[in-house]
């Protein structure tokens, strides 16, 4: 990045006291170890970041960015144009600023479109929070980083989409190293990036990590759920990590000519499991998924986009007869065929496969592999006004799938 534009002089008078980022897990060795290890084993004595930021959330007028700290802080963002003027933002939840956390999620608001941004993140620890007397430590704050909001009423877009990298945190660069230095938007997670969730620190170590590490402090990423991201101790703290549109766990969006439903397709086991111990109810879930669907569907952005693709992790055809499968096919496959959607993309099987258009899906359904060596892949999408076209390559680089649709 353009390091020299980013005027450190400003900071001063803003900053009382700063240090350099600090990363209580060093980048290398956690991708050379991937480790499963509870928060508590956490070595985080000192006031550092646990991670840099990471982007979530991109709009054409706002983008969102996440950040974990080893000590309770108030945290906040200076960002600025090339050659603008730096400004500051928090977050205020009910007229109280965000503070005391180590989670620390900020929106930055009413920015321009398809603009570069310039941004630092600083955290300020708070030694001690008494009802009438908070005290204040030192603040750390991180490398300059910048990244550019999506145009308005873009002609294209371009994502890349992994799934099932099962808690092998090398995958991450490993697949994103495939794309090259072909331009891309943003970078998408269908499901069961962990095998289930043990902790905060697998989440840093085998997720945020390897994402900054290869893009996330400059290029967003969105994250649905697979089946195996609802199991484990840790599962129900597992959304505050990331941040989607509208917030939940599943959503739609436009970008270019896409309109895109990403959904979540839940547990694969019938809920009455004994594994799950009567603690989920994924039945509901998905049928009031289906409902919100089907007010997708009909919408005018959905009408509008020239193609249409659903991401979810289970497909619902090709994916054995377990429950989940079945029951995405019953409350999702009807919609999925009479609002003629274009395209959908999912993961779970482990084996990478186009499959064609047929009987019961009356669109192809692209199967992304993985998690081990020779089986994991990069899907590559791109669309214009006129070609959707999506590669799927294999972690060797070459081509194990495509398909096109023109308009
Ligand atoms: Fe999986």
């Amino acid at each position: 990045m353009n390091q020299e534009k980013f005027k450190r002089r400003d900071f001063i008078g803003l900053v009382s006291k700063t240090s350099i980022l600090g990363l209580a897990i060093s980048p290398l060795a956690s991708l050379a170890n991937p480790a499963t290890e509870s928060k508590d084993a956490l070595p985080a004595t000192d006031h550092v970041f646990l991670t840099p930021p990471y982007l979530q959330h991109p709009a054409p007028d706002s983008m969102t960015l996440m950040w974990i700290t080893a000590k309770d802080c108030y945290s906040w963002v200076e960002f600025q144009e090339r050659e603008g003027a730096l400004k500051k933002a928090h977050t205020v939840t009910d007229g109280m600023v965000n503070a005391n956390d180590r989670l620390h999620k900020i929106s930055l608001k009413d920015l321009k479109p398809g603009t570069t941004y310039i941004y630092k993140v600083f955290s300020k620890e708070i030694l001690s929070y008494e009802p009438y007397k908070i005290s204040y430590g030192e603040t750390i704050e991180s490398s300059p980083y910048e990244f550019k909001t999506p145009a308005a009423n873009a002609d294209e877009v371009s994502l890349l989409i992994m799934n099932d990298i099962h808690d092998r945190p090398q995958s991450i660069p490993q697949l994103m190293a495939l794309n090259g230095n072909d331009p891309y938007d943003f970078v998408f997670f269908n499901g069961d990036i962990f095998d289930y969730q043990t902790g905060e620190d697998q989440i840093i170590k085998n997720m945020i990590i390897p994402c900054t590490t290869s893009f996330a402090s400059s290029k967003p990423f969105m994250f649905i759920r697979g089946n195996h991201e609802t199991r484990g101790k840790f599962a129900r703290q597992l959304p505050a990590y990331f941040h989607n549109i509208d917030g939940g766990q599943y959503f739609s969006f436009t970008r270019g000519p896409v309109h895109f439903i990403a959904l979540d397709t839940g547990e694969d086991k019938e809920d009455n499991h004994p594994v799950y111990a009567g603690l989920i109810d994924f039945d509901t879930y998905r049928k009031k998924q289906a409902v919100w669907l089907e007010t997708q569907l009909k919408s005018k952005a959905y009408k509008k986009a020239k193609f249409k693709v659903v991401i979810m992790h289970i497909p619902h055809y090709h994916s054995g007869d377990a429950h989940g499968t079945l029951h995405c096919r019953e409350v999702f496959g009807p919609l999925f065929n009479k609002y003629k959607i274009d395209l959908m993309i999912c993961g779970h099987t482990h084996t990478y496969k186009v499959h064609p258009a047929e009987e019961g899906h009356q669109f192809p359904i692209i199967i992304g592999g993985g998690p081990k060596d020779g089986k994991r892949t990069l899907i590559k999408l791109k669309a214009n006004q006129h070609q959707l076209s999506l590669r799927m390559l294999a972690d060797n680089g070459l081509e194990v799938g495509n398909f096109e649709l023109n308009r």
